[in-house]
């Protein structure tokens, strides 16, 4: 509960335009679609993928490049300088990184997808130095940081990743020129881990440490323990370095410990997180944590898969495909998880002020797509695993077309929050109407309402406790996904803030 307090205090102030986070999250939702065209289309190579440009390479990186780096880019933009206390360097230029990352990412994917090394390397050529810029701009909001040590501390060692990643990339991109590079096994191996478990799994970590005991109300973990658990993760990613260097039998000796270590760090990690779900105000954290908890058992997943792999024990050809498909969709569905949660509270700190204080997330949040991205991607999920494993293109074709709901989905949620973010405050609602919310006062558990954003500055603000304050109270009520419909009704004590004309959310319930 303290962090919460601490963390949203101050927080507007340092806050970026809201088109800054909404344009990167938007164009991530733009790339899940295609990624998950990508696996429909491409159904036929998938299954059987070892490597090489195609249309698998392509889905492969429409969901890191496009969905998790760009994901991981607008969060960090928008939550470190909140974390630190300090704003990002300039607004300008966090904004303008997207022009040149999202149509870079777009030509990696379709050089990869359509095999066009020509394209492929154009794209590099902007995606590279968009991720350098985005490099730097952490790097000086992280060197002037004030406060969360520990987010401080993933957002460094993310950094270093970063730049691994950065070198990796262009040394296979290289390759694919026909240039001069360093050997392509040895940079595929420190590619995929510093990619996906160095810079995707510390950023997932540290930022963990602000949401989490944010949306559960709890307190922050403990400091040392969090720091152990980083410095296992280190010493894992540095061990999967020397595996991809050395040769038998040091190779299966660094790569089986990086798995272990891996492991380690994740169990450490998440025995951390439910620890804070449990001791919060709020145990349920709504189906979109049940996301994230899913990601966390696909990951340990893809890090068993990567112990039996480096330990050669077992030669089963469907392995390495399998351990690409959970580690892919572990980091995806802790991701969706996580971004279904943070852009109706985002857009809540961004929403014009009520008489009472910004509207409650929960009146951001369109369930029934909501709904319909829960289903279908758990669904995606299960088929892309079944497909690998059976080697069935079909599966894998289900699969696809499954995605593809779920991401449209995901980008009606997206429009319902954009739009209810930019509605004007409605009119303040006749007393009777605003003094309905009363009947719900409930127990002070049930504070186990969406953490409000800070009431801006003029406008007078309401009581963060929620025995004081009905409308947070009554919000408690809900899911944790503000399903409540009596919730929708009187979100905040005042009149509900007016949903546009033809919004969405509203022809879809
Ligand atoms: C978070 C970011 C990224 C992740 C998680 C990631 C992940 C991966 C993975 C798992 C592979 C291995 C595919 C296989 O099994 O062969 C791969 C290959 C590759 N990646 Fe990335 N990647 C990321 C970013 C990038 C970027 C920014 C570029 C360049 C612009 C890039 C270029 C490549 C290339 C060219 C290959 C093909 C290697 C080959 O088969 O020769 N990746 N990536």
């Amino acid at each position: 509960m303290a962090l919460a307090a601490t963390f949203l205090s101050g927080a507007k102030s340092r806050l970026l335009p809201a088109s800054v986070p909404f344009r990167y999250f938007g164009a991530a939702l733009a790339f899940h679609l295609l990624a998950w065209l990508l696996v429909l289309l491409g159904a036929p190579q998938l299954t059987g993928f070892a490597g090489g440009l195609g249309a698998p390479l392509g889905a492969l990186h429409a969901i890191t490049l496009g969905v998790l780096l760009m994901t991981a880019m607008g969060a960090s933009l928008q939550l470190l300088p909140v974390a630190t206390r300090q704003s990002v360097g300039s607004p300008r230029a966090a904004a303008a990184l997207w022009w040149v990352m999202a149509p870079g990412s777009a030509l990696v994917v379709a050089g990869m997808a359509h095999a066009w090394p020509g394209v492929l390397a154009i794209g590099a050529a902007l995606v590279l130095p968009a991720l350098l810029g985005f490099t730097l701009l952490l790097a000086r909001n992280l060197q002037g940081a004030r406060g969360m040590p520990v987010v401080v501390a993933h957002g460094w060692a993310a950094l270093v990743c970063l730049g691994v990643l950065l070198a990796s990339a262009g040394s296979l991109v290289a390759t694919w020129m026909g240039w001069t590079a360093a050997p392509r096994a040895a940079a595929l191996g420190w590619h995929v881990a510093f990619a996906a478990y160095g810079v995707m799994g510390l950023l997932i970590m540290g930022f963990s440490h602000i949401l989490v005991p944010m949306f559960a109300l709890s307190d922050a973990p403990a400091v040392r323990p969090s720091l152990r658990w980083l410095a296992v993760a280190c010493a894992a990613l540095a061990a999967a370095a020397a595996a991809a260097l050395s040769s038998a039998p040091w190779g299966a000796v660094f790569g089986c410990a990086a798995a272990v270590g891996g492991l380690v760090a994740l169990a450490g990690h998440v025995l951390q997180m439910r620890q804070a779900m449990r001791t919060g105000m709020r145990r349920d954290l709504g189906p979109s944590f049940r996301w994230v908890h899913a990601g966390w058992a696909l990951l340990a997943a893809s890090l068993l898969a990567a112990l039996v792999l480096q330990s050669g024990l077992v030669t089963w050809p469907r392995l390495a495909p399998l351990f690409g498909v959970l580690l892919v969709c572990g980091l995806l569905s802790v991701l969706m998880g996580i971004l279904a949660r943070i852009l109706p509270f985002l857009a809540s700190m961004h929403a014009p002020p009520g008489r009472r204080g910004p509207p409650m997330p929960s009146t951001l949040t369109a369930d029934r797509p909501l709904a319909w991205h829960h289903r279908a991607h758990g669904t995606a999920v299960a088929l892309l695993i079944l497909a690998v494993v059976l080697d069935s293109a079909w599966l894998a074709r289900a699969a696809g077309a499954a995605g593809v709901v779920s991401a449209v989905a995901m980008l009606l949620y997206f429009r319902f929050a954009w739009k209810r973010m930019h509605a004007p405050p409605a009119a303040p609602a006749a007393e009777p109407a605003r003094a309905a919310p009363v009947r719900f006062v409930a127990s002070p558990k049930s504070a186990a309402a969406d953490p409000r954003p800070p009431a801006s500055g003029s406008q007078p603000t309401s009581s963060e406790d929620p025995a004081e304050h009905p409308a947070a109270t009554q919000a408690g009520v809900s899911s944790g996904q503000g399903s409540s419909h009596a919730n929708r009704a009187a979100p905040d004590g005042d009149a509900p803030t007016a949903p546009p004309p033809g919004s969405p959310g509203n022809g879809l319930r």
